[in-house]
Order: C-alpha cells, then sequence, then structure tokens
C-alpha cells in the first residue's frame, strides 16, 4: 500500500509587514534584506490567532480537498516549535476544534523539518495498513518568538500553517522514498531561549550542504534520475540557500517553487504553504514528480520524493 497526498490547504495571516515596515523599526534596509534572504514580506498573526486556530485552519480546508469529513481521520499530526501551550498538544485542540472524533493525536517537534518528520512519521502507519487517513499539519506563530531588538533574526521569520491529507493511493504514485536525520552536535547554533538566537553562517553552511545531499538521495532511492524531477519544493528559509538545492540538482528556475518572497522563513508551514500556492496556481499535474527537502533547528533534516496523484 503506497501513502500519498489526498489534499491540502493552507492559512495565512491577513497582516503583512513589509521589508520596509522592518526598516522603520530596526537598523535594516530592504536592499540588504531582500539580497542576502529574497524575502519582500512576511504576515504576523495578531494577538488573538493562535497557532491552533490557524493550524485548524489549514486542516479544515486539506480535508475539504481531500473530499471527505473530518470523522475518517484516523491520527493527526501537528509539526510545531510554537504550540500555544505544552499541553494540551496543539493537535488534541485541533480534534476538538474541527471534530476530528476518531482520530489520536500528537504533535512533533523538529523545527523547520517537521512537516517532513510528520509526512514521514503519517506515512508509516498507511502503508502497514494501520491507518487510512492522516492529517499532517505544519502550523507556526514565530513571532512570538521573534526579538524584536535582533536585526540578525527578526527579518527572517513570519507565520501560518499548512496541511496536508494523508491516504492509500495507486500504485507507482504516492511518497516514493524519504529521508530523515538528526545532528545534535549543530543544536547550539539555531534554537530558542526565550527567542530565536541564531548563528547564520553555520545554519547556512549546513543548509547547503544537506538541501543538496539529501535532495539527491531521496531522487536516487526513488531510482528516478535528476532530469525527472518536476518540482523542487525545498524549505524556504533564503533564496541563497533554495539556489544552491537546484543548482546542484541541475534544474532550471522554473521548476523550484518559491514563496520566501511573499512569507519568509514560517519553519514547519513553509513547504506545505508552498505546495498549496503551486495547487492553487494549478502548475502541479498528476504523476508529476516532486521533491520536497526541508532543515532545521536541531539540527534537523528531511526529504521525500514523491509521485503526485491518487
Ligand atoms: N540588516 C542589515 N544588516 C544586517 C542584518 C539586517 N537585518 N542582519 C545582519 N546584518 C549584518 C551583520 O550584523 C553583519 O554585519 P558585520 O559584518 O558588521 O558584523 C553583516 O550584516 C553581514 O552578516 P553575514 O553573516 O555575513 O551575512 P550573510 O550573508 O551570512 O547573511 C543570513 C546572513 C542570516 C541571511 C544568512 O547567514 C542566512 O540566511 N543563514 C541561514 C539562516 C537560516 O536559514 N535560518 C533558518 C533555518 S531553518
Amino acid at each position: 500500500m503506497n501513502a500519498g497526498i489526498w489534499g491540502m490547504g493552507r492559512y495565512i495571516p491577513d497582516q503583512v509587514i513589509t521589508n520596509f515596515d522592518l526598516e522603520k523599526r530596526m537598523d535594516t534596509s530592504d536592499e540588504w534584506i531582500r539580497t542576502r534572504t529574497g524575502i519582500e514580506e512576511r504576515r504576523i498573526a495578531g494577538d488573538e490567532v493562535g497557532t491552533v486556530h490557524m493550524a485548524a485552519k489549514a486542516a479544515q480546508k486539506a480535508i475539504e480537498h481531500a473530499g471527505i469529513h473530518p470523522e475518517e481521520i484516523d491520527l493527526i499530526i501537528t509539526a510545531t516549535v510554537t504550540p500555544d501551550h505544552s499541553f494540551p498538544s496543539v493537535s488534541c485542540e485541533i480534534q476538538h476544534e474541527i471534530g476530528a472524533v476518531n482520530a489520536a493525536a500528537m504533535d512533533i517537534s523538529a523545527a523547520c523539518a517537521g512537516f517532513m518528520y510528520g509526512i514521514i512519521t503519517g506515512k508509516q502507519f498507511i502503508e502497514t495498513g494501520a491507518y487510512k487517513h492522516v492529517l499532517v499539519i505544519g502550523a507556526e506563530k514565530l513571532s512570538n518568538l521573534i526579538d524584536w531588538e535582533d536585526r540578525n533574526t527578526a527579518v527572517l521569520f513570519g507565520d501560518g500553517a499548512g496541511a496536508a491529507v494523508l491516504g492509500p493511493v495507486s500504485e507507482g504514485r504516492g511518497i516514493l522514498s524519504f529521508e530523515l536525520g538528526a545532528d545534535g552536535r549543530g543544536g547550539k547554533h539555531l534554537y530558542e531561549d526565550k527567542y530565536v538566537k541564531m548563528n547564520g553562517r553555520e545554519v547556512f553552511k549546513f543548509a547547503v550542504r544537506q538541501m543538496g545531499e539529501s535532495s539527491i538521495s531521496v531522487i536516487e532511492k526513488a531510482g528516478l534520475q535528476k532530469e525527472d524531477v518536476d518540482f523542487l519544493m525545498p524549505h524556504q528559509a533564503n533564496i541563497r540557500i533554495m539556489e544552491s538545492a537546484r543548482e546542484r540538482l541541475g534544474l532550471p528556475p522554473e521548476k523550484m517553487s518559491v514563496t520566501v518572497n511573499q512569507f519568509g522563513n514560517t519553519s514547519s508551514a513553509s513547504i506545505p504553504l508552498t505546495m498549496v500556492e503551486e495547487l492553487e496556481n494549478g502548475r502541479v499535474k498528476d504523476d508529476d514528480v516532486i521533491v520536497m527537502v526541508g532543515f532545521g533547528g536541531g539540527l534537523t533534516w528531511g526529504a521525500i520524493a514523491m509521485r503526485w496523484g491518487r
């Protein structure tokens, strides 16, 4: 039994903060942020909007897109480093909010690689036949962890949520291969101590290496060639990191999905947010080969190669 994606949805907060808005708050410039990161603006959730709210909205859209009812969800996995509470879990709160009364529920903490960890975990339950529908969500309110006095980090992040319903798909489609990894020695380069703390250069070096290596690894494990890839969907942290992965695969620019300019780095939400953008634009067709790859604090990483469609 192959696991694949039946439906996806996202939630994007209304409030837009542009680089020019940040220029007024700290010693930075639109030019610096755009050329170093590719970010032009980001969305920030207001005080009344928490991670659960964003996640539940994204989940409802994904369930609708999948054409099933909330009671048919067997398991909810939410990847987040910004839960509204340490417990109950975001997933339990979502279960209540959307009426997924038959679902088990748990959260995953793997920072910006969280959505990859969630998808790969959910895939196991479907492929063993234990569950039929697994709801995987990446949702973050990173604005809660931003020190607006620290220009090194404040310009990078944004809020949002993305969700996918996993289910069994026909042979040859769905998730073809995966890679997951962690290196706790690098935890000191990106961590939370009330606010996000980061050694940008170390994270940059790690990310460039890992994004390229993990992408190639999942392509090879799936028995594919680089030329078979229709979309590279990388974690949206920095356009320069993303471009290096694209070049490593020898793909033309139009084969890489980019939303970092609009949303900044939304951590575990960034890959599903981007995938929904491509679906809404009608760019993804059945049987397209998609490589999703993420990295984050931990340090963590994860990638999948998939063939779209049920
Ligand atoms: N505006 C203006 N100047 C800034 C700035 C900002 N927002 N943030 C940092 N600077 C300054 C630095 O203080 C430094 O000044 P100094 O040389 O006087 O000390 C200068 O810009 C250059 O810093 P540098 O570290 O060389 O820049 P960079 O080209 O490495 O880009 C990052 C910095 C953070 C954009 C880059 O390292 C990066 O993206 N790293 C990965 C981060 C990431 O992906 N994190 C999330 C992981 S999930």
